[in-house]
């Protein structure tokens, strides 16, 4: 189905074009005085300046000519040259019966010209708890992820693991120190590696800060972890293993806390997948001249005329000849191409990491890893703040880890639910608890445009007032359960069909209704999930107005029952197709 305003723009561009003015002056939008109308148009003050008319002519003029048409129940000029309109209850029902009718996209056409997309999300660190920035990452990758795939493109979603060598290393040179009998350290070993790996995550997690901590104070240390690196690199034969153990405890945890948070990724390579690309990239990049010498390091210039701020060269090699983040991120990007070949290629990373980008991308675009009509996107988020409005910290000043942030609002969850229903089986408050806060912190990250910080509020996001996830689920809940109502009593929803409105509340539910593919549509294009949110809470608003404002069960009219019943189902999915687009999902009771 096209969508609702292009519809009424292609009508109100006619009648422009029958006052003989261009079409394009009809441009429809929703009205910003809800009070005065529902729809407006502005293409009467602006083609009248153009065509040396008076506005206000012009607007009654094209308001006469819409004045017999069946989309609209009423159309006028307002002064200076406004077009003010409503419309037609009918062509509403019309509308919503088509969205009615396709149970899978809700009337919500496809892309005309799908393309691929690869997207470089969460972006976790092996041998690292997963904080609290990487979620923004996971949470907002997520949604763009499904939005993309429901508009038509390919997509292929990358975790990129931060698992580049020196990591492995330091891991390996602590475990010696701690564990030197192991036999992956006694080179004359050559029988089976135990299958069990020697250590499990959460010593993992507690050996590679320590080593990483001890590195930087401890020269020998340090010195000592780049040469575990290289042996490793090289193939030897007990670091090898312990890598691939590391490696395998390590992602299957990682595994474990996105499945929690509903966020999924068809690869799982890491930085170190880039490697075998990095010396070719290196000749090539010399060879053609991209690259030069700049105190003892090798770099790429990337500045271009016109930059308002400096922008550094992309660092290549360190003078000692080690491969930066830079030159993971471009070797990436080569079998990115060769392997996948898409036309633009996401990333959803922290904004502080945003000159990173641009050097990377001009540097890709310039040696020609990248071809010049592919994308480089990168769309940064804000940062996760405390009450204080400072990036949220433990109590004790230490990285907040995710995992303890999910049990945290989960369990607050849990302490309202016991409170609000007592008698409730204590495993299902559990069960509704976790899919409810999960909307919670979801919701309460994607409602802020992604650019922007925002404080992790936990009473405010939990809370089932105003533009919150649990609202959101309330509401589907009320739906839910308004049609278990309707069948019990002997109704049958395959009868039902939308109806035309004949009020003004199930009017504007209806109208919002039919707004969802724009929505949507608006939302990925923008890259910004928050609109979708801002669209399913005013949905949920007219919703709520119209369930307060209505007899909907106990409607004497059976015909107009039958149409309200299909407003209930129709709101039902499409707040459900919303959030799972979002990423999260609703319980059946709460
Ligand atoms: N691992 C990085 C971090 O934790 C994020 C990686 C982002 N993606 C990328 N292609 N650089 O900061």
């Amino acid at each position: 189905m096209k969508e609702l305003l292009s519809i009424l723009s292609e009508e109100v561009g006619a009648a422009f074009q029958a006052a003989g003015i261009d079409r394009e002056y009809g441009d429809v939008t929703l009205s910003n005085r809800p009070e005065l109308c529902e729809y407006q148009c502005n293409g009467a003050l602006a083609s009248a300046k153009i065509f040396h008319k008076n506005p206000m002519e012009v607007a009654e003029t094209v308001a006469e000519k819409l004045s017999s048409s069946d989309t609209f129940e009423e159309v006028s000029a307002a002064k200076p040259g406004f077009l003010n309109m409503k419309a037609s209850p009918e062509f509403i029902r019309k509308y919503l019966s088509g969205m009615y009718g396709d149970t899978d996209r809700l009337g919500a056409e496809k892309t005309g010209h799908p393309e691929k997309l690869f997207m470089d999300y969460g972006g976790p660190n092996v041998a690292k708890p997963l904080h609290v920035g990487h979620l923004r990452s996971a949470v907002i990758g997520e949604a763009v992820k499904r939005l993309a795939r429901f508009e038509g493109d390919e997509v292929t979603a990358d975790v990129h693991l931060g698992d580049f060598g020196l990591q492995m290393g330091l891991i390996i040179t602590e475990l010696k120190e701690r564990k030197p009998d192991l036999p992956y350290f006694d080179d004359s070993f050559t029988g089976e590696y135990p299958a069990e790996a020697p250590f499990t995550i959460s010593e993992l997690e507690d050996i590679y800060p320590a080593a990483s901590a001890k590195s930087k104070e401890d020269e020998t240390f340090h010195e000592k972890a780049l040469a575990a690196t290289k042996e490793m690199q090289e193939g030897r034969r007990g670091y090898r293993e312990l890598q691939r153990q590391i490696m395998e405890i390590s992602v299957s945890d990682l595994k474990k806390n996105y499945a929690r948070l509903n966020v999924s990724f068809d690869l799982w390579k890491g930085e170190s997948d880039a490697e075998p690309y990095i010396p070719g990239m290196v000749e090539d990049m010399k060879a053609k001249g991209f690259a030069h010498e700049s105190n003892g390091a090798l770099v790429v210039d990337v500045e271009e005329e016109g930059d308002k701020k400096t922008i550094p060269p992309c660092m290549i090699l360190k003078s000692d000849g080690a491969a930066l983040y830079d030159t993971t991120d471009l070797a990436t990007l080569i079998w990115r191409m060769k392997d996948y070949d898409p036309d633009e290629v996401l990333y959803v990373v922290d904004s502080r990491q945003e000159l990173h980008f641009i050097q990377c991308f001009r540097c890709a675009k310039k040696t020609g890893i990248v071809p010049e009509n592919k994308k480089l996107t990168f769309l940064g988020f804000g940062t996760v703040n405390g009450e204080g409005g400072k990036p949220l910290k433990t109590r004790d000043g230490g990285v907040m880890r995710l995992e303890y942030l999910i049990s945290d609002i989960e369990d607050a969850m849990f302490e309202k639910i016991r409170e609000s229903s007592p008698d409730m089986d204590e495993a299902e408050a559990h069960d509704i608890a976790k899919t409810v806060s999960l909307a919670a912190l979801k919701y309460g990250d994607l409602k802020n445009q992604p650019s922007k910080d925002y404080i992790f509020d936990m009473n405010k996001f939990i809370s089932s007032e105003g533009d919150t996830g649990p609202y959101i689920l309330y509401t589907i809940v009320r739906t839910k359960s308004i049609l278990r109502k309707f069948a019990e009593a002997g109704g049958d929803i395959a009868n039902v069909m939308p109806a035309t409105p004949s009020g003004a509340s199930d009017k504007a539910l209806a109208e919002r209704l039919c707004l969802f593919q724009s929505e949507v549509k608006s939302a990925y294009e923008n890259l910004s999930p928050n609109i979708l949110c801002a669209y399913i809470y005013a949905l949920c608003n007219d919703f709520n107005h119209f369930y307060h404002d209505t007899k909907i069960l106990s409607c004497p009219d059976e015909e107009k029952k039958k149409g309200y019943i299909a407003d209930v189902i129709l709101t039902r999915r499409v707040l459900e197709k919303s959030i799972d687009l979002l990423g999260f999902e609703a319980p059946e009771r709460m």
